[in-house]
């Protein structure tokens, strides 16, 4: 027989964190993580110290591949598995010429979840990474989009608003949430793009997300390799330095790039300004013309993160940089996110005990029967 009785918000931080471990129960038996938070994949910034140090705090790491070899692939996820026994993914750009190769190097490493980024992953990636017993992930800007790569074999979606750092589309994360999120439930979803805190967490995990993906936040991680003067112009940034980058000519499409403003971006119109010129006064084919505006933030993003470069090398950065106000130990900065949720849960339900249902009720607004009723716990 079903119990009944009065169903009330958790009101101690024990009884809140299993509420949210309720909430995030599918993203976290997905990643086999304490935690259903991934650690986005940044290039140059999300290689083995970064990685293990999210997976080893109960979080997910994610290794970036960027342009790596598959030789150095193996090498980095080998050093990575030296730093923790924990769960990690590997992110392949699907772009690569050697996405094969790269697929079969993290089967032959026994990668337990491959992240197929930037960009529509040919089928046969999926395939082969699922036959080689990876599960794989993969992002969805749109609702149809997402279905199609359930179809195909994804075993989870990543949802990348355009808030989020780097290569981004041109929707919000809160809209891409509310077109995906109550339509597709029979894989779990990870919303990404602008989270800093972890009310917002908890927010996407009760419009039914799986769990959260976040990048900015972990660039001034005590772990990141990231140059000190990368991390200091993310601590100095607030949300609004963020932004994509910017076509000048539609003839000349320009992938949009969410990173810090500097030097680099004025530079960047100039260039486009110049190559238009030459291109209309005839000095210049329209291909040679493509390939010098893009070539102009080729290894810009190195620079910056490795070398220091933030005037002229790529600053990419979420909108959730301006909630990036200290370097910390990655593992201070999970427990924040998870007590923020937490205190959250335990405010609401202190707000809950304060709500006097009669007095809405006598003004006919709304129907109660005390407290709530609930079907039991189990
Ligand atoms: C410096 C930087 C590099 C990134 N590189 C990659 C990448 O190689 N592959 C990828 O899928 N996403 C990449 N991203 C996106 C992140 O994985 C993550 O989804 C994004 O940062 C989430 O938004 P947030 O920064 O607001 O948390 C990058 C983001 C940043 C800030």
């Amino acid at each position: 027989m079903t119990q009944v009785f009065a169903l009330r918000y958790p009101e101690t931080r024990v009884g809140a964190r299993r509420w949210l471990d309720h909430l995030w129960r599918r993203g976290r038996a997905f990643l086999g993580t304490d935690l259903a938070i991934m650690g986005g994949a940044m290039t140059w910034v999300s290689e083995r110290n970064l990685v293990a140090a999210i997976s080893n705090a109960g979080g997910f790491g994610v290794l970036a591949s960027g342009s790596m070899e598959p030789e150095r692939l193996a090498e980095e996820i080998r050093a990575t598995r030296a730093l923790t026994g924990k769960p990690f993914g590997v992110n392949l750009i699907t772009l690569h010429p050697k996405l094969d190769r790269l697929v079969e190097t993290c089967i032959a490493e026994r990668v337990s979840h491959v992240v197929l980024a930037g960009g529509l992953p040919p089928s046969s990636a999926i395939a082969r990474a699922k036959e080689g017993g990876a599960k794989v992930m993969c992002f969805a800007p749109a609702l149809v989009i997402a279905r199609r790569l359930v179809k195909l074999g994804a075993d989870a979606i990543v949802v990348e608003g355009m808030e989020a750092g780097g290569h981004i589309g041109p929707v919000s994360t809160s809209v891409l949430a509310q077109e995906i999120l109550p339509e597709l439930r029979d894989v779990p979803v990870f919303v990404a793009g602008g989270i800093g805190r972890g009310e917002a967490v908890l927010a996407y995990l009760e419009m039914g997300a799986a769990g959260c993906q976040l990048g900015s936040r972990f660039v001034c991680a005590t772990e990141s390799i990231a140059h000190a003067s990368f991390k200091k112009a993310f601590l100095k940034a607030n949300a609004r330095d963020a932004i994509p980058s910017v076509q000048l000519d539609p003839r000349f499409p320009v992938i949009p790039v969410r990173a810090l403003a500097n030097r680099g971006t004025q530079g960047f119109l100039e260039k486009q300004r110049d190559v238009i010129d030459r291109f209309n006064g005839g000095k210049v084919d329209q291909k040679s013309a493509q390939l010098e505006i893009e070539h102009y933030w080729a290894g810009a993003l190195r620079r910056a993160v490795l070398e220091g470069d933030v005037e002229d090398g790529s600053l990419m950065a979420g909108q959730s940089v301006g909630l990036v106000s200290r370097e910390a130990p990655t593992r201070e900065i999970l427990q924040e996110l998870v007590d923020q949720a937490i205190d959250a849960l335990v405010n609401r339900a202190k707000d809950f005990a304060d709500f006097d249902p009669r007095a809405d009720d006598a003004a006919g607004a709304v129907k109660f029967r005390s407290g709530g009723v609930g079907e039991a716990a189990r």
